[in-house]
């Protein structure tokens, strides 16, 4: 698909006590990450051996509506239990900010499963970039990861050891996720890591990019057949 894609998000705000009912000023700074993320023209601040495929993925996302919801429900699990309580909006990207528990972050669908469950799930505190968001998760980019894996895309290493592929070819082989902030060059399987790709698992002020391979494999999904091809027209 060319062109400039748009979709809508609806954003349920679940909460069991005030601080995990967050502030608009804390939704409107995530979907501003992402649109800034997914429409990034300038990689003169990745290493030089991958300055050549950034990628500008040109995806714009509007904020539909926030949906706020009290719930006496503490942690939700990463088990679609707060998808069932609060259903996926059809024609969106349905966010829910609910705390997961166990220190994950976020979880996200990918394209092709059940309708009602489709969209990503975000702990509070991992949301945004103002607020109750902590660092080193506080930049907003787990949002960036998961609507990756919304868009199909795979974690960067493949989940596997070095032949293990992520179905991407210009982003280099690894055996493994990285964490924190690596210093450059960090080789694994004999190629340096692009430890600064959203799909990795590195602190949030420390990636900064998708390739020209995400790209066309985010986007193929929207191509007539693909399975976001409904957010076209
Ligand atoms: N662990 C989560 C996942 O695999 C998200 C990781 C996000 N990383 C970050 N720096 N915010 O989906
Ligand atoms: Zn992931
Ligand atoms: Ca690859």
């Amino acid at each position: 698909y060319d062109g400039t894609i748009n979709i809508p998000v609806y954003v349920y705000v679940i909460y069991s006590n005030a601080s995990q009912n967050i502030s608009d000023a804390q939704v409107n700074s995530q979907i501003s990450v992402l649109n800034a993320d997914f429409n990034d023209t300038n990689y003169n601040d990745v290493p030089t051996e991958f300055q050549s495929v950034g990628a500008d993925i040109d995806i714009n996302f509007t904020l539909a509506t926030i949906d706020r919801q009290a719930n006496s429900t503490t942690s939700w699990g990463t088990n679609n239990a707060v998808k069932s309580a609060y259903p996926a909006v059809p024609g969106h990207l349905t966010i829910w900010v609910a705390n997961i528990g166990g220190g994950i972050l976020g979880y996200a669908q990918f394209p092709g499963g059940n309708a009602s469950t489709d969209g990503v799930v975000i702990s509070p505190q991992y949301f945004g970039t103002t607020g109750t968001a902590q660092a080193p998760f506080d930049k907003g980019r787990t949002a960036t990861h998961e609507v990756g894996h919304w868009l199909n895309l795979r974690h960067i290493w493949g989940d596997g050891r070095c032949k293990q592929d992520d179905f991407v070819a210009d982003t280099p082989s690894s055996d493994g996720p990285n964490y924190g902030c690596p210093s450059y060059p960090t080789v694994n399987c004999r190629s340096n890591d692009m430890t600064m790709n959203y799909m990795d698992y590195t602190d949030d002020a420390c990636m900064n990019m998708f390739t020209l391979g995400q790209k066309d494999r985010m986007r193929a999904i929207f191509a007539s057949g693909g399975a976001r091809e409904n957010f076209v027209q």
